[in-house]
């Protein structure tokens, strides 16, 4: 077998995608840790929980930074945990500069913000600017106002169509189901406005085009920057600006409610297209984003050290979404085109040949991730046997239910293939434990909104937010004293917690924990892809850094060629690689 040369990278494309001023050397100074860094996400809620009420908090995740320090990680992000009133699971906020009394505060905050940073771990906190909660002072103070007032000119106030304003002003649908906009009652008791909210009714959009707030989120990110947090994931960032007019709009069949292609492949000519294909709804990716990304970069570079922003943008093409982190705007955007890619080497080569391009293409490193709070877990997901568009989430009714053994397996070795990938990796807490996405919930526990605004047509998201097991013989698994848990933890869960996991060799805990160590050592996160010719279609096979990998996603056992086994995802059989596992060697 031979080494082949790294096939050649397209030139800096400056022409290719934006402005041609913003060249790709432009890099800031500084360390830029971000660029490999693997970043773990905190779902506060469902963490750790100092005081037994059932939902996790800041002193419960100060009390475990240590395993996470120990299990590799280069940063947290932490999910909100702003004053809320939880409609959805703190999505919806009340206060940007304030703790919610379920997580303490802001001294509480603080606190595990200095263990962090001692323990050398970055932290990066959660920004959500295309909407607030409906309970924010600002969105009060705009409901107790008239039509065309400054207060209501915060949000998207307008009025209705028919005779009477009875009919909604477009017919924009929420992410979560059913209309995206809500009549308010006028100052005389009758029937109002009407505003817009892409989400939750309890979560009306802001109106970016209004300086005031601009201003108000450039104070909030002063605010954490301040106190020293490391950078933000920036919430729903390819929606916080609409077309002008507003202008009807209906999804396309099997698009992602959050834009993009959700999962279902675009067409060539729009693959290969760095306009904005004509299927973008008036609502997402609009250009007038880039321009808040802009300020917010100059707010970060007032401050010492590296201070990132990561996009949450559900943007396809990938040469569309890299406008998103060119050298003025963003750092990082989450790859969820990777993320939606399902169990096929040609279509992951694909995806990670055209991740590292176009992000490569600005300057920017690729990110990889697999799982996280709003999709499937993935030792569910790579083995459902039915469609599964993000945000339906899976239960006990759904078609094609996900086998256990053969998710958890190739979740294994999804996760060794991400973790040797030049880049960021994230890693979304749980997964680390192969912790699978729990179906059967009772409906009576749901709360994601999704459920509910659809009549439990969709399940939603709160398969993949049960609180983690640490122990196995502690209430509610050591997730606290109490055993109170805020969603059902499943009865299986028991063999799955941390502390029956770590020591032992074939755990999923060891092999992320020798993943990470051998990702740092070989410096993975900051190498370049070879990839290895002679190898079948069913076969993701390259070189990082000295560390060769082989990914077996097909049904036949691979010849491995000779070398040193680094870590692998399952027991090899000799020297040839089972199907649906990953290996890392190092070649004689
Ligand atoms: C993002 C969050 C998701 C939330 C939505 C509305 O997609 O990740 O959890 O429901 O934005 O804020």
């Amino acid at each position: 077998m031979t080494i082949e040369n790294a096939p050649a990278m397209p030139d800096a494309p400056g022409s290719a995608i934006g402005d041609p001023a913003l060249e790709p050397t432009a890099t800031r100074s500084g360390s830029e840790w971000w660029r490999s860094a693997t970043i773990y996400q905190i779902y506060p809620r469902s963490f750790a929980d100092s005081n037994g009420d059932g939902i996790g908090d800041l002193p419960g995740i100060t009390s475990r930074l240590d395993a996470l320090a120990e299990l590799g990680i280069d940063a947290i992000w932490l999910s909100p945990f702003y004053t809320s009133p939880q409609n959805d699971a703190g999505y919806d906020v009340a206060d940007y500069e304030d703790v919610d009394p379920l997580f303490g505060t802001l001294a509480d905050f603080d606190r595990m913000l200095h263990e962090a940073h001692e323990l050398e771990l970055k932290v990066i906190v959660d920004l959500v600017p295309n909407h607030s909660s409906s309970a924010h002072r600002w969105f009060q103070e705009a409901l107790a106002s008239a039509p065309g007032s400054i207060e209501r000119a915060r949000y998207i106030f307008r009025d209705g169509k028919g005779e009477n304003g009875e009919l909604p002003p477009n017919d924009w649908q929420s992410v979560f189901g059913g209309d995206a906009w809500t009549r308010v009652t006028a100052a005389d008791g009758g029937p109002g406005q009407w505003y817009l909210h892409l989400f939750d009714r309890s979560q009306p959009d802001f109106d970016w085009s209004n300086p005031w707030v601009r201003e108000r989120f450039d104070g909030i990110l002063r605010f954490w920057l301040d106190r020293g947090v490391d950078g933000f994931r920036v919430d729903v960032a390819h929606g916080m600006v609409k077309a002008d007019g507003l202008p009807d709009w209906k999804p396309a069949e099997g698009a992602g409610s959050m834009g993009g292609a959700g999962g279902v492949p675009l067409s060539p000519e729009i693959e290969d297209s760095d306009e904005t294909p004509a299927t973008t709804p008036p609502y997402w990716a609009q250009e007038g984003v880039h321009d808040i990304f802009r300020q917010w970069r100059r707010v970060l570079d007032e401050y010492d050290g590296d201070r990132m922003l990561c996009a949450e943008a559900w943007v396809d093409p990938l040469t569309k979404l890299a406008q998103w982190v060119r050298p003025d705007e963003m750092d990082q955007a989450f790859n969820f085109s990777y993320l939606e890619t399902g169990w096929s080497a040609s279509a992951l080569r694909a995806v990670i040949d055209d991740s590292i391009s176009a992000f490569g293409s600005v300057g920017a490193p690729s990110t990889w991730v697999l799982s996280n709070h709003d999709v499937v877990r993935h030792a569910s997901r790579l083995a459902l046997t039915a469609p599964n568009p993000q945000g339906a989430g899976v239960g006990p009714n759904s078609a094609g239910q996900p086998i256990p053994e053969l998710g958890l397996r190739r979740a294994r070795a999804a996760s060794l293939i991400m973790l040797s990938l030049p880049g960021s990796a994230y890693i979304y807490q749980g997964e680390e434990l192969g912790l699978p996405e729990v179906v059967d919930l009772p409906d009576e526990a749901r709360q994601d909104p999704t459920f509910h605004r659809t009549n439990g047509d969709k399940y939603g998201r709160d398969g993949c937010r049960v609180p983690i097991p640490w122990e196995s013989s502690a209430p509610a698994y050591g997730f606290n004293t109490t055993g109170e848990s805020w969603l059902p933890q499943p009865p299986e869960w028991a063999e799955l917690a941390r502390d029956v996991q770590a020591g032992e060799v074939d755990s999923t805990l060891e092999l992320y924990r020798a993943a990470l160590s051998a990702r740092d050592t070989a410096r993975l996160g900051l190498g370049e892809l070879v990839w290895l010719d002679g190898y079948s279609s069913d076969v993701l096979a390259f070189v990082n850094n000295g560390i060769a990998v082989f990914a077996n996603l097909g049904t036949e056992p691979v010849e491995l060629p000779l070398g040193t086994v680094v870590v692998s995802s399952d027991d090899l059989d000799g020297a040839s690689l089972p199907a649906d596992t990953a290996v890392w060697m190092q070649l004689d």
